[in-house]
């Protein structure tokens, strides 16, 4: 039940005592894949049980080759390939051994200032539970005992990406019914597409630390849903719940953590030390015990370990393989959103072009471009936006390359003058922006959510050059990019696009390939909006523009006199900067011909609501089309929309298609003030569309009688 940390020196002099002793079931963090062997060997054939190991790592995004990160996974809104990139991580770690990933994290988070948004899926639970079943998938591969599939794990129940103040680790508060409508259906569609292990969140929810709370990891996980894999708890965790004040020593920490359900404790020593005692003293039922080993040992029968078929691990091959490199830089080019093009500036035609100015810090940065969780990758394969953008273009024009600041914290110098001068001499600028890869991340929090450093001042001043600026904005986060936008012509948001970030980055620039990323999370105009996404509720004074006055605008002579009235702030009105769901192309998708088949539906049956979708560019392109529902009356609020449905389609210019989106009534059901979970009679409106704001919609019902707010039968 002990996981052990196996990243100091030679794992197998300093661990191999505990495992012969039955004190060590499962490693973190051993990657070399003769020390895993050995392990291994020692586990098997020097133990007492000669049980093998779990051998964990985290594989995030990416083992070796690197994956945007999922924030920018989730962007391309595309499941195949999600789980194709989930497929390829496994497959190169477990070459190396590893047989257990801490991954999918399937927290919900509305608050770009926590640093964990990066390895998040997104604000939403519907396109969260899709591609953290994509990502499971991709993982576990078709089945768990295959020698290259890697036990998945959903973490971190629940509630992690609400903390206060987007600080890591804080209190998270949550009702009860948003836990259950927000919060907890990624992990439910987790358990139902068979995902073999869960983490538990280092925070507490509702004053009841994660790693001890038997609501989650027992009556929701095990008795509700029916879960019977491992649980395993957070990096020391357990021994954490003395920090938090719950417990008052280890021994009461292991008997919190165990019996709420947490079956083994990564690192930390209060299970290895104290579980056989507590239950020598009765405190701890035995019985506790052996469900937990159970699971523990199911786990390592389902993963084949107990066959010859999963070891030795051959250790990795020379190189990644050319079908690692493309899916890297498929997922990178899907990844990118297009959020700004006037003009249009892009896509750049080599032709008509002599000198291409390459600014900013992330123009040239292999480490930074990979993102947060990269233990394995190796910064020397990474390629580069310059890189990519000389070979690509620079036998056809000049490529003049300043990197103006040192890195993304930087502050304006000599590099400033030298850049702008460049600037003035090309034909366009290529600006490189965003955030190094330690600015966001686990405890890497901001509470200013802007460019860092002086990357606006750099911006000002290449905007006073006069030539059209490109700004690339690399970012673990959502950016408040409110004054940038004024001051460039085009924006592609690439996140932390991974190894083949910057080859992806130069084919769109230039026209090989058309941008479809689409946000998986709403940019806010400034940080003061957050918690700012599309599936809010309408209140009783919902904004509409004619309401909204600007502090700007306000007219002195009206003092004391009321504003508005309705739900928005003075200085940054009611809308984001871009919503959920939006991205640009270099062509244009029309939608028409909305339907819905039958205009009324039972409950059990099913509902098809399609629409026509048209290229009407001149270029083929790719789109994610989408569905959103709203529940028009309720026995309690209910969001504006929601998300029901997407589908990435590709159409060659002048091409139409009709999507259509099949819902069972199920789709319309969530968790009312009673927590039960249906679907209420009534009017329904869909809407098919290009983003959250999509304007094409139309109206059903769920026939029977409608609930009434406040009443109970
Ligand atoms: C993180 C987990 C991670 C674990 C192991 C913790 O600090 O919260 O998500 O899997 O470390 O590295």
């Amino acid at each position: 039940m002990a996981q052990r940390d196996g990243s100091h020196g030679y794992p197998p002099d300093y661990l191999g005592a505990d495992i012969r002793a039955g004190r060590c079931g499962a490693v973190i963090n051993v990657v070399d894949a003769s020390a895993v062997n050995e392990l291994q060997r020692i586990a098997r054939q020097e133990s007492r049980l000669g049980i093998p190991l779990l051998v964990g790592r985290d594989v995030i995004h990416g083992f070796r080759t690197i994956l945007p990160i999922p924030l920018g996974q989730a962007a391309t809104w595309n499941p195949g390939l999600v789980r194709a990139g989930a497929r390829m991580a496994a497959e190169e770690a477990a070459a190396a051994g590893v047989n257990w990933t801490f991954a999918p994290m399937l927290d919900i988070t509305r608050d770009p200032r926590w640093g964990r948004i990066a390895e998040s899926l997104g604000e939403d639970p519907y396109l969260a539970s899709r591609l953290g079943e994509a990502m499971i998938r991709g993982f576990q591969g078709k089945e768990l005992a295959e020698p290259d599939a890697l036990a998945a794990c959903a973490k971190h129940i629940a509630g992690y990406g609400a903390v206060e103040g987007g600080r890591d680790y804080a209190a998270t508060s949550i009702p009860e019914i948003d836990l259950r409508n927000v919060y907890l259906p990624p992990f439910q569609a987790a358990v139902r597409c068979g995902v073999a292990t869960m983490m538990p969140s280092f925070s507490e929810l509702n004053g009841v630390p994660a790693t001890a709370n038997r609501f989650l990891l027992t009556q929701v996980l095990r008795e509700e849903w029916g879960f019977d894999g491992v649980v395993v708890s957070d990096w020391d965790s357990v021994c954490q719940l003395c920090v938090h004040g719950t417990a008052g020593d280890k021994a009461h920490a292991a008997l919190l953590a165990v019996t709420a359900g947490t079956d083994m404790e990564m690192t930390g020593d209060a299970y290895n030390e104290h579980l056989g005692e507590l239950v020598a003293l009765g405190t701890l039922d035995p019985c506790t015990v052996d469900e937990a080993v159970a699971r523990i040992l199911r786990l390592k029968f389902r993963l084949g370990l107990f066959d010859a078929r999963r070891s030795p691990a051959k250790g990795l091959p020379a190189r990644p393989s050319r079908a690692a490199i493309e899916t890297a830089r498929l997922a990178a080019e899907q990844s990118v959103v297009l959020l700004k093009n006037n003009g249009p500036v892009l896509p750049l035609s080599i032709e008509q072009l002599d000198t291409v100015a390459v600014i900013g810090p992330l123009a040239d940065a292999p480490w930074e471009q990979l993102g947060t969780w990269v233990f394995d990758g190796d910064p020397g394969e990474t390629v580069t936006p310059l890189c990519a953008i000389e070979s690509l273009a620079g036998g056809h024009l000049k490529v003049r390359h300043v990197p103006a600041m040192v890195h993304s914290r930087g502050r304006a110098g000599p590099g400033f003058d030298e850049a702008v001068e460049t600037a003035r001499n090309s034909d366009v600028v290529l600006l490189f922006l965003g955030e190094e890869a330690i600015l966001s991340g686990e405890a890497h929090c901001r509470a200013d959510i802007g460019l860092p450093g002086d990357q606006l001042e750099l911006v000002r001043q290449l905007h006073s050059a006069g030539k059209p600026v490109v700004a690339v904005i690399m970012a673990g986060r959502p950016l408040a990019l409110t004054q940038v936008l004024d001051h460039v012509d085009a924006v592609l948001f690439a996140w932390h696009p991974g190894t083949m970030g910057g080859q992806a980055i130069a084919e769109l620039l230039f026209g090989l390939r058309c941008p479809s990323g689409k946000l998986p999370v709403t940019f806010p105009r400034m940080v003061g909006q957050v918690p700012i996404y599309y599936s809010q509720k309408n209140t009783g004074k919902p904004p509409s523009p004619a309401e909204v006055v600007h502090i700007d605008d306000i007219d002195p002579q009206a003092a004391q006199t009321s504003l508005g009235m309705v739900s928005f702030h003075l200085d940054a009105g009611y809308r984001p900067l871009f919503p959920f769901g939006f991205g640009l192309s270099y062509t244009q998708f029309h939608y028409g011909d909305i339907f819905v088949r039958p205009l009324e539906v039972s409950p059990g049956e099913r509902i098809t609501i399609g629409a026509e979708v048209t290229n009407a560019g001149a270029v083929a392109g790719e789109e994610v089309v989408q569905l959103y529902v709203r529940d028009v009356v309720g026995s309690v609020t209910r969001p504006v929309r929601e998300l029901k449905g997407f589908l990435r389609v590709q159409l060659e210019p002048g091409e139409k298609r009709r999507v259509e989106f099949a819902l069972d009534t199920d789709a319309l059901a969530f968790h009312g003030a009673d927590l039960r979970w249906a679907a209420e009679p009534g009017e329904f409106r869909a809407w098919i569309g290009g983003d959250s704001d999509a304007e094409l919609g139309v109206n059903f019902r769920l026939s029977g009688t409608p609930a009434m707010a406040g009443v109970t039968s």
